[in-house]
């Protein structure tokens, strides 16, 4: 009995390694403690991304050190014509809280290592370019003072440090990645000294700047990279030494999921799939996560890429993202001036014309109940404590439109945007008909807001 029982435990363990693995604990928070820590997070759904760093000099992607191949001296003249003369925090402040956007992530460093704050522990960084200002106390101030919650982003990778090793993204091995290449490369680095610089970095950020809402460090290679020895993960980084350091400087702080802890339970507090379709949301639902999209294909400024999302696909991503349970973070690049540039800002504009009359189906909303079928050509939000259904419009219907099976579910339903009466009638079956005006109402997507018994 005994022995059956011992095979059926290790029979269990071979199948699923990872339900075994995810009781790993780094502390002790409870489950009923993490609802409450991330409470806010998932009713805001949605915030503001922003990009930016010398970078947005080259404008052609930030990853454009990586990418070209530059050493640390041919990159050197971003660093010496660094002068954002209009930045201006608060704008954006202003433009994100607009758009209703709820919270903000900042890159107080990137992959390119430069810091836009008064760091202690480097030269390369804001204060001592022609900026001579630490960026990011102006946009902790600005972002907070319009009541948003505010975030920093961290890059894992940082390809100025000299004691940063070789990987195959690295700008100095950049085609080359033999391991001769690599060996030469590394002679006199050590990442023991730059885990160190990255804890120094983070507890700056995490001691000088006041409550922080969100930290998104980036990123980690996959298991299978790093087996073939040519990326990062946990045990370079130190993740979990980190988690600690991070819990205790700022306990209510929610972190993202790229330190390459999946083993354990409370390694992250949030997935974050990264520039996938609406479509592949879906098999998120009842999973914790934050989709972080980019208005075109890049994340820093990038002047001559033409790839911007339409307005219906930016509503899409949102509606799309809050009818799966998930919250969308959408990202600026702000140009090398330092403002958002008039496609952004226009997009923004856009967000902010549908969010004025409509944020009600996006805040604390969630997906609907399956007893409630999706109607034809719409999509689905709730709010469970508001007992209210949200109907988005995706192709609006010629005069009528069928709520399948919602008989004796409705009290009331009217338009979102502008509180009118939609009125309705039992078909005889268990459906309900909505009777609606034949002049679509002005946005993109408009919602019918539903009162539930
Ligand atoms: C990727 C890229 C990076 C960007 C990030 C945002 O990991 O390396 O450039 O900042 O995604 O999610």
């Amino acid at each position: 009995m005994m022995k059956k029982l011992l095979v059926l435990l290790l029979l269990i363990c071979i199948a699923s390694p990872t339900l075994f693995a995810q009781t790993k604990m780094i502390g002790n928070e409870t489950d009923a403690q993490k609802e409450q820590r991330m409470e806010w997070w998932k009713d805001a759904r949605f915030g503001m991304f922003i990009h930016f760093g010398l970078y947005s000099e080259a404008a052609r992607h930030e990853w454009v050190k990586s990418n070209e191949g530059m050493t640390n001296e041919q990159y050197q003249k971003y660093f010496d014509q660094f002068n954002p003369d209009l930045f201006d925090p608060v704008k954006w402040a202003k433009e994100a809280k607009a758009a209703g956007m709820k919270y903000a992530v900042l890159t107080t460093k990137h992959h390119e290592g430069f810091c836009l704050f008064d760091s202690k522990y480097t030269d390369y960084k804001a204060t001592n370019t022609p900026a001579k200002r630490d960026l990011v106390r102006e946009y902790v101030n600005a972002f907070r003072a319009q009541g948003l919650k505010v975030g920093f982003y961290y890059s894992l990778l940082d390809w100025h440090h000299p004691d940063y090793t070789m990987d195959n993204v690295h700008p100095l091995v950049h085609s080359d990645t033999t391991k001769a290449n690599y060996a030469r490369l590394n002679k006199g680095r050590d990442m023991a000294k730059y885990r160190q610089y990255m804890r120094n970095q983070i507890t700056e950020l995490l001691t000088n700047y006041g409550k922080i809402d969100v930290i998104w460090l980036d990123w980690s290679w996959s298991k299978a990279d790093q087996k073939r020895g040519v990326g990062k993960g946990a045990n370079d980084w130190g993740s979990v030494e980190l988690v600690k350091l991070i819990r205790k400087l700022q306990p209510g702080i929610i972190i993202n999921n790229r330190l390459d802890l999946a083993d354990y339970k409370d390694g992250a507090d949030f997935e974050t799939p990264e520039q996938v379709s609406s479509a592949e949301l879906l098999p998120y639902r009842g999973r914790t996560w934050e989709t972080c999209q980019t208005f075109s294909g890049s994340w820093g400024y990038y002047r001559d890429e033409n790839t911007w999302k339409t307005h219906r696909k930016l509503l899409d991503l949102l509606i799309t993202s809050v009818s799966n349970g998930g919250n969308l973070i959408l990202n600026v690049g702000p140009t090398a001036r330092g403002e958002f540039d008039y496609r952004a800002t226009n997009a923004l504009d856009s967000m902010a014309y549908w969010m004025h009359a409509n944020s009600r189906a996006i805040y604390n909303c969630t997906f609907a109940p399956d007893s409630f079928k999706v109607p034809e050509g719409t999509k689905l939000t709730y709010n469970k404590a508001a007992k209210r259904l949200y109907i988005h419009l995706y192709d609006y219907p010629k005069g009528k439109l069928i709520l399948p099976g919602y008989k004796g579910k409705v009290k009331y339903a009217q338009f979102l945007n502008d509180a009118s009466e939609i009125l309705y009638k039992d078909s005889g079956s268990d459906d309900l008909v909505l009777t609606l005006p034949v002049k679509k109402p002005p946005y993109e997507i408009p919602v019918i807001e539903v009162m539930l018994q």
